[in-house]
């Protein structure tokens, strides 16, 4: 391991959850990789390395995991998220086919009609708590809706999801804590959300469907309906709360955008690459591998830290400036390479049609309070108190 800097840095504090960015300053500053002690683990800090690992599956594999903790990573084997290719393509192809792109038309004007109605609402009480109020509505309604899953379970959903996002560290008290709820997730996702129970019509119903024409193995059908919760819900809530805050922080980039609707699909990367929801995943290395100059040997576990990759200087010019016109749509925050995130275009199609209705009604957003997110996988906003300066009729 010589040299190769070391660092013995927690990323799972309380503290480092909420702001990690001055722990990645310094990991870049150290090298394009760092050794973290505490996890035995590997990092790369850096945009170019994070990059190149994401487009070198076969060196950087998924399927022995993507989290920290060596039991979680052994327990998740085979999800469409900790596999590799053949098996990762066939799974991701069934699951990826209501998420394309040209998919998307279908499904838009439901989004846009609901994102109308929530914006009209909170924007006529003059202030509401973003989280609840705005951001988890259209994932928890319209999602939950295209999945086809059953009513009940559904009000427990983010309170699961959460959980399986707290499984991403190290085997602290946040991932022991998540343990009864994961359970209650598994059950849920083998006993209750099956066929018979689902919608006909749903994502979740078009996996049983593609498993008898043997496309997948039935077993996955399951995991592969958890594949479309979990991954979907916080994410997209905690990128549109964050959006709203770095609106509410730069007026003058919201009055562009208002100016300028073209300006909305930048601004979703530029919140996306500045706040990143998933600040990281790792990868296994199935071969000794060269990374700036240094070796790494088959084995190691490597931490891709797609949040510090997205403030590297050495690839976005003053990172922590939030500028719409910035067009960084190379962004690290959907991951690259195979396991790029599939509800992209969803996620994209839904803050874009919230984006789009906030500027028509709102001239200004004020916060008034706000409180972050501890989870082991994910950062942002638990509460966002915000106040609206009504745009003029
Ligand atoms: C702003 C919102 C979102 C963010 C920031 C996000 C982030 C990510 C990231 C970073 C990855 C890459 C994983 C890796 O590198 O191993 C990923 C994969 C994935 N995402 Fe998303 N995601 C979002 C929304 C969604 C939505 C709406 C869905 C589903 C409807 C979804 C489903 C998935 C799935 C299933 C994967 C695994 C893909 C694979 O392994 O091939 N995500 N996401």
């Amino acid at each position: 391991m010589s040299g190769i800097p070391v660092s013995d840095v927690d990323l799972y504090t309380d503290a480092a959850r909420v702001d990690p960015y001055a722990i990645y300053e310094e990991l870049r500053a150290r090298g394009p990789v760092v050794y973290l002690s505490r996890y035995d683990m590997y990092a790369l800090p850096r945009y170019d390395e994070v990059r190149s690992a994401l487009m070198d599956w076969q060196a950087f594999s998924s399927a022995r995991g993507v989290f920290v903790d060596r039991e979680v990573n052994a327990r998740l084997e085979g999800l469409t998220l900790c596999s590799d290719p053949p098996e990762h393509t066939a799974m991701r192809t069934v699951l990826g086919r209501p998420l394309r792109a040209d998919r998307m038309r279908e499904v838009t004007p439901r989004i846009e009609a609901e994102a109308d109605r929530v914006v009209e609402r909170v924007v006529g009480q003059g202030r509401c708590e973003v989280v609840t109020e705005l951001a988890e509505y259209l994932p928890m309604s319209v999602v939950s809706d295209l999945v086809g899953l059953p009513e009940q379970g559904r009000e427990k959903m983010l309170e699961w999801a959460a959980a399986i996002w707290n499984t991403q560290g190290p085997a602290d008290e946040r991932a022991a804590a998540a343990g009864p709820a994961v359970e209650e997730f598994m059950s849920f996702a083998v006993n209750d959300a099956v066929p018979g129970r689902i919608h006909p019509d749903g994502w979740a119903a078009q996996l049983y469907e593609a498993a008898d024409r043997g496309e997948i193995a039935p077993d996955k059908c399951p995991v592969m309906m958890l594949d479309y919760v979990t991954p979907s819900l916080d994410t997209t809530i905690l990128a549109i709360a964050n959006t709203v805050a770095l609106f509410a922080q730069h007026p003058d980039q919201w009055e562009l955008l208002r100016d300028d609707r073209s300006l909305i699909p930048h601004a979703i990367n530029e919140s996306l690459r500045l706040e990143s929801p998933v600040p990281q995943f790792s990868r296994l290395l199935t071969e000794d591998h060269e990374i700036g100059g240094v070796e790494l040997s088959a084995g190691s576990r490597v931490a891709l830290l797609y949040a510090s990759g997205n403030r590297d200087d050495r690839h976005y010019p003053d990172p922590t400036r939030f500028d719409i016109t910035r067009r960084p749509s190379d962004h690290l925050a959907f991951g690259r390479g195979e396991h790029v995130c599939v509800g992209m275009h969803l996620a994209r199609l839904e803050m874009g049609a919230l984006l789009e209705r906030l500027a028509d009604r709102v001239a200004r957003f004020d916060i008034l309070d706000s409180r972050p997110v501890i989870n082991n996988g994910l950062r942002g906003f638990d509460y966002l108190d915000v106040a609206f300066e009504p745009a003029a009729a």
